[in-house]
């Protein structure tokens, strides 16, 4: 699948329109891989400080909000890993525009968010988080709240890491908890081949919190250190590959912390990775927490 360059964030569709305002939306929400995790050190809210960079990807699933005219967030999905209450990710962003937008709330009435899933569960690839972002951007369409783009992040920040990203799509170096970005521009058109176990899905509080067991005596302390630390990626040899276009490069330059605690853990992850790695692809990499395994290729 293509790793879409600039144009997979979260995309609206029309659906219909009765006379003013339209009834129902249908967005694609892109898959992201990382290209690039390395944790820094601890943060004084429990996360973790990041470098990314974090890509979208051609596949996505589609997101369908609409207007169900009784006081009521509804999920459905027929994907039997997908929570329908409150425990999705969607419904919480729906919970939370309905909290901050009261009024639109009650104007507009309840939502039903139709979730076609495309996007591996559990994967590392931001399944959750990208139909989180395709509901803040179909309600604030949806209720004609005309919010800004810092104004739809600043909501998106407080459902998860990587729901920022997810809204933004494209290529990004993320830093922070992941959701501080700064976009990079001319990223390459290269084709990514993923591979997940259907029945190995790996937490990313689990992965997160053994890492810190396992390396927090390598973690930076000094608040200093790290913002120097952070600032290196925009003119890493990494960066410069993706800007430059040259696939064999970024292949080489991945990295990926968490393999270090998910491949030892996960030893079938770990066979499908050294089995890309055998096909001569420009590289390969778990992506996020996994337990996907992506490998970069030149041509579809
Ligand atoms: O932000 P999100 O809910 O996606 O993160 C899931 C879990 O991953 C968090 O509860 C946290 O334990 C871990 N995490 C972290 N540092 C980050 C992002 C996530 O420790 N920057």
């Amino acid at each position: 699948m293509g790793f879409a360059t600039g144009l997979t964030s979260v995309i609206a569709l029309t659906l219909s329109s009765f006379i003013l305002p339209m009834r129902a939306y249908s967005l694609i929400a892109p898959a992201k891989i990382n290209l690039y995790l390395k944790i820094l050190g601890d943060r004084a809210d429990g996360y973790h400080e990041l470098v990314m960079i974090l890509q979208s990807l051609e596949l996505g699933d589609q997101v369908q909000v609409r207007a169900n005219g009784i006081e009521k967030i509804r999920i459905y999905c027929d994907h039997p890993e997908v929570p329908l209450d409150q425990t999705n990710l969607a419904h919480r962003a729906a919970q939370l525009m309905v909290q901050q937008f009261p009024e639109a709330y009650a104007n507009y009435g309840g939502v039903d968010i139709h979730i076609e899933k495309n996007i591996p569960v559990a994967a590392g690839l931001a399944g959750g988080s990208t139909d989180a972002a395709a509901v803040l951007v179909g309600l604030d369409l949806m209720w004609q709240l005309g919010l800004t783009y810092p104004e739809l992040e600043a909501i998106a920040e407080n459902l998860g890491s990587d729901v920022p990203f997810c809204l933004a799509g494209g290529s990004a170096i993320a830093t922070g908890r992941g959701e501080k970005l700064d976009p990079i521009t001319n990223s390459p058109c290269l084709f990514v081949v993923l591979a997940k176990y259907r029945n190995i899905g790996v937490s990313t509080l689990w992965a997160y919190q053994t890492y810190r067991q396992e390396f927090s005596h390598g973690y930076i302390n000094d608040p200093d250190r790290m913002k120097t630390q952070s600032s290196k990626i925009s003119s890493s040899p990494l960066v410069q590959a993706i800007t430059r276009s040259n696939g064999e490069e970024i292949g080489k330059l991945m990295h990926n912390d968490l393999e270090k605690i998910v491949l030892p853990e996960y030893p079938k992850v770990a066979q499908l990775r050294e089995t890309f790695a055998r096909t001569g692809v420009l590289g390969t990499m778990m992506s996020g927490s996994g337990s996907t395994v992506f490998a970069l290729c030149e041509s579809a």
